[in-house]
């Protein structure tokens, strides 16, 4: 029994295998997050509730470390008590190009899947942080570019990830309250560059489905990319494969199909 295994945590992943049942799903992939670095910075309020428990008086962020022997030994339970399920392991590796050496073994405990996230840009000196609280420091379209341009580095920076997730990340806290709403066309350019460095490396594209943006699959697409994953970012039962059906028919329209086995990325 791993003595660290949370018994929020087992029931949170327990939750999570009924419902992908109930929904029908034929199988589940928990990609936990695995972030290596020790400390960052944000602003007061940049960081959801469920982390505010983890920011210090001096305003950094210290995240507990991956515990990879509970991490698997939940997993082996999931998989005991939902035999009709097919449970896979992953996890989503923030920053690779940072860590690579650090993470390798980790990733070497058998780890079926790997999204690599660009979560973190560099910010005064040593520090990185998010780009929620680089709006609040630098112009908007700055903080996009740089985003957009660092992803080419992550792609030729590491070896561990197959999959890069969210792209949009950085547009999920735009500021359109002082910077107007977000225009992709704006930043057409940088996306369609960092599509073809993450396709010309041979890695899948998430759709990542919190929100649908149709433009993503398509540059996608246009831009030489073979292979996409789903991944609905679900921190709760609730919100497990939500988007699902609608993100399925746009990876179809841009002309990307279903593999044999349902944990196969969508190719083209
Ligand atoms: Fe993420």
């Amino acid at each position: 029994m791993g003595r660290r295994l949370l018994p929020g945590a087992l029931g949170a992943m327990d939750r999570i295998c009924a419902r992908a049942v109930q929904i029908g799903l034929p199988a589940v992939v928990f990609t936990e997050h695995l972030d290596l670095e020790t400390a960052w910075r944000v602003d007061d309020g940049d960081i959801g509730e469920h982390a505010q428990k983890y920011v210090g008086t001096d305003g950094l962020v210290r995240l507990p470390a991956f515990d990879v022997d509970g991490y698997l030994e939940a997993i082996d339970r999931m998989r005991r008590a939902y035999r009709g399920l097919r449970i896979l392991t992953g996890v989503e590796f923030g920053q690779p190009h940072l860590w690579d050496a650090v993470a390798a073994p980790v990733l070497a405990r058998g780890i079926d899947r790997v999204n690599g996230s660009l979560h973190m840009l560099p910010w005064e000196g040593e520090d990185r942080t998010e780009p929620t609280t680089l709006y609040r420091h630098r112009p908007a379209s700055e903080v996009m570019w740089a985003y957009l341009e660092e992803i080419p580095r992550m792609v030729a920076g590491s070896d561990s990830f197959a999959v890069f997730t969210h792209i949009d990340y950085a547009v999920r806290s735009w500021p359109s309250a002082t910077a107007g709403p977000f225009d992709p066309g704006a930043f057409e350019e940088g996306f369609r560059s960092a599509m073809r460095a993450i396709a010309g490396s041979g890695r899948a594209l998430e759709m990542n489905t919190r929100q649908l943006r149709p433009w993503i699959p398509q540059w996608w697409a246009e831009e030489g990319g073979r292979a996409i994953s789903f991944g609905s970012d679900a921190h709760t039962a609730e919100s497990l494969a939500a988007n699902f059906p609608e993100a399925m028919a746009m990876a179809e329209h841009f002309g990307f199909r279903e593999g044999a086995d349902p944990v196969d990325f969508w190719r083209r």
